[in-house]
């Protein structure tokens, strides 16, 4: 093993500069614990953001990953495997989608969507090509998922832009209604908990009047559950909070518990415009993430762990709960395992995250100012009670 400055330096000098990463070299994982180089180790409350839900080298899929690997790990899309359809069955069933569209990443799952929306518009309201997205959301990187990304500093670099985004408030009905009145405007795209924005929840009544007034126009309703997806929020997908169907769902990060696979999935009326030649990928769909997928879909689905994710949620936000005692916080927020603590603009999170860091608690900053935790869904008691531990000592020195 090369030593750490090394190994820091020769990513500096070749990997392209587009991340401002800490000065830490991970090594191995176990569990919610990470240990870098130096031998130091951290409690892992960010999971590879909201990626390694069952933990690091957890056992199942760690063994499902050798076996497929020693079998097939690539036939292409030209062929059938067997893992895809067991994965698109165990997705589907029981849920209101026929169909789903196997990717490599959350930025592909919205193209994915996206593109399903334009030909659905294309064949039954040739006169929309608009989408609605909201101010402060994240869609992804490419041209078009970084321009619904409702967040200039994004995409203004990239400029100029494609045209068909339209950007209204978030949690804003009235915004809402009057954007999706435009003739031209065929579908709203939405997270229900704005993660990379700051952790922000949709409010209760929002998507709900989303689904009223997009069913009435035949108005598509496409929920990025990118970050929230795969019980992230104690269900399977956030969406289910809130009482609504949407049409279209995209999902990636912790569906494969850190081996790269996506997915975009649509009911029977936008599937049906989709038709062979219409959309493809190399790598998605391998049986290697299928199987990887299936793996933590069936951990995920057990009675046990449902009920796990959803008592230790309840004690997690106690936990956090007691911070509210710092006038410098200003709101707790979040779902399930998915928490942001916004901070006065006083205080930077930036360096919060640092002092952490240093005392061995990983998290990461999101949106403006708040510092937002998304532990393995595998989180226990103690380990929640030593993050907390952790926060204590960084807030306390900072309220001195
Ligand atoms: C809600 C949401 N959508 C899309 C993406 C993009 O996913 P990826 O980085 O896998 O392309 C992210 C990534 O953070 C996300 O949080």
């Amino acid at each position: 093993m090369d030593n750490t400055n090394l190994i820091i330096e020769r990513d500096k000098r070749y990997i392209l500069g587009t991340y401002a990463a800490h000065d830490i070299v991970f090594e191995k994982g176990e569990g919610c614990m990470l240990y870098d180089t130096e031998g130091k180790e951290y409690l892992d409350f960010l999971s590879g953001i909201a990626v390694a839900c069952l933990g690091h080298n957890n056992k199942k899929l760690v063994a499902a990953i050798k076996k497929q690997a020693q079998k097939l790990m690539i036939a292409s899309n030209y062929f059938y495997t067997q893992p895809r359809g067991l994965l698109a069955e165990k997705l589907l069933k029981g849920s209101h989608f026929s169909k789903v569209f196997f990717t490599n990443s959350g930025a592909e799952s919205n193209e994915a969507a996206l593109k399903a929306a334009k030909k659905y518009f294309n064949q039954f309201h040739p006169q929309r090509y608009k989408i609605v997205t909201c101010l402060n959301s994240f869609h992804g990187r490419t041209i078009a998922t970084v321009t619904a990304t409702g967040q200039e500093k994004y995409y203004k670099p990239f400029s100029p832009m494609p045209d068909w985004f339209i950007y209204v408030p978030f949690n804003d009905k009235e915004a809402l209604r009057k954007a999706l009145s435009d003739k031209e405007v065929g579908a709203f795209m939405v997270e229900c908990v704005q993660g990379e924005g700051g952790v922000v929840p949709a409010s209760e009544d929002y998507l709900s009047y989303a689904r009223k007034l997009t069913k009435k126009n035949d108005q598509l309703l496409i929920i990025d559950e990118v970050q929230t997806g795969i019980m992230r929020t104690g269900k399977m997908f956030a969406y289910q909070h809130y009482g609504i169907k949407p049409d279209i769902v995209t999902i990636a990060k912790g569906l494969g518990g850190g081996f790269p696979i996506g997915a975009c999935l649509l009911t029977d009326k936008v599937a049906n415009v989709m038709k062979v030649g219409d959309h493809g990928t190399t790598f998605g769909s391998n049986p290697l993430a299928c199987h990887a997928a299936l793996t933590v879909i069936k951990e995920l689905k057990k009675k046990s762990m449902r009920e796990h994710i959803q008592n230790i949620s309840v004690y997690f936000f106690n936990k956090l709960k007691t911070f509210e005692k710092y006038p410098f916080i200003k709101e707790i927020r979040g779902k399930g395992l998915m928490a942001g603590l916004e901070f006065d603009d006083k205080y930077q999170v930036k360096e919060i995250v640092k002092a952490l860091l240093d005392k061995g608690l990983v998290a990461s900053m999101a949106g403006q100012n708040t510092l937002r935790l998304l532990p393995p869904l595998i989180v226990n008691q103690k380990e929640i009670d030593q993050m907390g531990e952790i926060l204590e000592t960084v807030l306390k020195e900072l309220n001195q």
